[in-house]
């Protein structure tokens, strides 16, 4: 791009934001009422919540205040030493529920994008090429970005079919293939197809996986551990990272291995070693969010999730709202064309009292703008079928049918 056209793209980005700001769809803060789980106070209204992550409503619960407290009392606000030379018992502790939970070797970052920063590094080695799916998010791109001499290809948005044919033709020229993409789409809550991918780990020796589950994790499979780590019965070829991020409810980042000497080294590697460990309190939470995913208490939340999750599909059928995808996720997708009519929809579900993520350009391309907006296990049936009924009204009301 000309450095003209590049300023023009980046005035486009500005003013982008600009009008999702001022239709107070972006950098928003909330107000005096907080954060309740079900409400949300913006802009000193509470509105019904369908933005969050909190799919399990999690983040409120006792024992993760208290988890977070008796650690804050125990080791204080932060424990000022990186993990290579002393690291709390609240590591120890936590990594080992979650090698419990996930079945695999576990090593825990401060983030995802510092897991997936200190593990691609470590497990695609020189000789090995990766395809990464367009649409993976950022943080997978950031990590792929520090592979010196891996050469990169990729497949277009979600196009897996594609893939056994881009595999072919890369084979041939390099010793292993890693596969890179998200497990569920930040976006629109479609899965990646797990059983097509165990089919070519089969087929294909030379074939791995590096799958992102942020988005799976907790909610769905075995003790939260999402739907990779659930279905793939090989997994010497497959590396999982969860999000301790999303509705964990904690903080921080886990991959998981199935080689433990692999663990380690990522661990010992440059980017984990010496960076900042994740604070006390934040470890507590996290250690009591484990305990919760170890015991029958998730079931019961992830069946309940999983009525709600239904009850969505069945009003958008009923009521003709065309959602991009309905699979069974916490997370949808409307599809509305413009910048414009993104904010236009999301302002007149706040008008309502309904608060929905509006997805705009330049966080997608306009044409893949919309709305997007999530389950928690706190709706009420009523909640949800107020939220579709004023999306279906709504969508009539818009300036260009949908
Ligand atoms: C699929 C996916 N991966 C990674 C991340 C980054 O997570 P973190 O904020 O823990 O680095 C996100 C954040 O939204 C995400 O949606």
């Amino acid at each position: 791009m000309t450095s003209r056209g590049s300023h023009q793209a980046s005035a486009a980005v500005a003013s982008a934001l600009a009008d999702a700001e001022r239709a107070r769809v972006l950098f928003q803060s909330v107000g005096e009422g907080g954060y309740s789980g079900r409400y949300v106070d913006v802009a000193g209204r509470a509105l019904l919540n369908f933005a969050s992550y909190d799919y399990l409503g999690l983040s409120r619960r006792d024992e993760l205040k208290q988890g977070a407290v008796e650690a804050t009392w125990r080791y204080g606000t932060q424990f000022p030493f990186p993990r290579a030379m002393l690291q709390s018992q609240l590591y120890l502790e936590l990594e080992d529920l979650l090698s419990r939970m996930t079945g695999g070797h576990v090593v825990v970052a401060s983030s995802t994008t510092l897991a997936h920063v200190a593990a691609l590094p470590v497990v695609v080695e020189a000789g090995d090429a990766v395809v990464i799916d367009e649409s993976a998010h950022a943080s997978l791109f950031a990590a792929c970005a520090l592979l010196p001499g891996i050469p990169i290809a990729s497949i277009p948005a979600r196009r897996f079919d594609l893939l056994e044919r881009e595999l072919e033709s890369t084979f041939a020229l390099h010793r292993r293939i890693w596969f890179v993409c998200d497990g569920m789409s930040p976006l629109h809550g479609d899965f990646a197809p797990i059983d097509e991918l165990s089919d070519l780990i089969r087929k294909y020796p030379a074939f791995h996986v590096y799958i992102d589950e942020a988005h799976s994790t907790s909610w769905t499979g075995t003790n939260g551990r999402g739907r990779a780590l659930e279905q793939i019965s090989d997994r010497s070829r497959v590396v999982v990272a969860l999000s301790l991020n999303k509705a964990f409810s904690a903080a921080g980042g886990v991959v998981v291995f199935e080689d433990p000497s692999v663990a380690a080294r990522v661990l010992r590697g440059r980017y984990l070693a010496f960076s900042g460990a994740i604070p006390p309190p934040m470890l507590g939470a996290a250690v009591a969010s484990a305990k919760i995913h170890l015991s029958p208490d998730l079931v019961v939340l992830q069946e309940r999730l999983a009525h709600n999750i239904r009850r969505v599909i069945s009003q958008a059928s009923e009521l003709g709202v065309p959602l991009a995808d309905t699979t069974e996720t916490p997370l949808f997708f409307l599809p509305c064309g413009s910048n414009e009519r993104t904010l236009a929809l999301t302002q007149s579900l706040r008008d309502r009292g309904i608060y929905v993520c509006g997805v705009v350009f330049p966080l997608v391309l306009p044409e893949r703008t919309g709305i997007r907006f999530t389950i928690s296990v706190e709706h009420e049936f009523g909640d949800i079928d107020n939220m579709m009924r004023a999306i279906a009204d709504c969508t009539g009301n818009l300036p260009v049918s949908l």
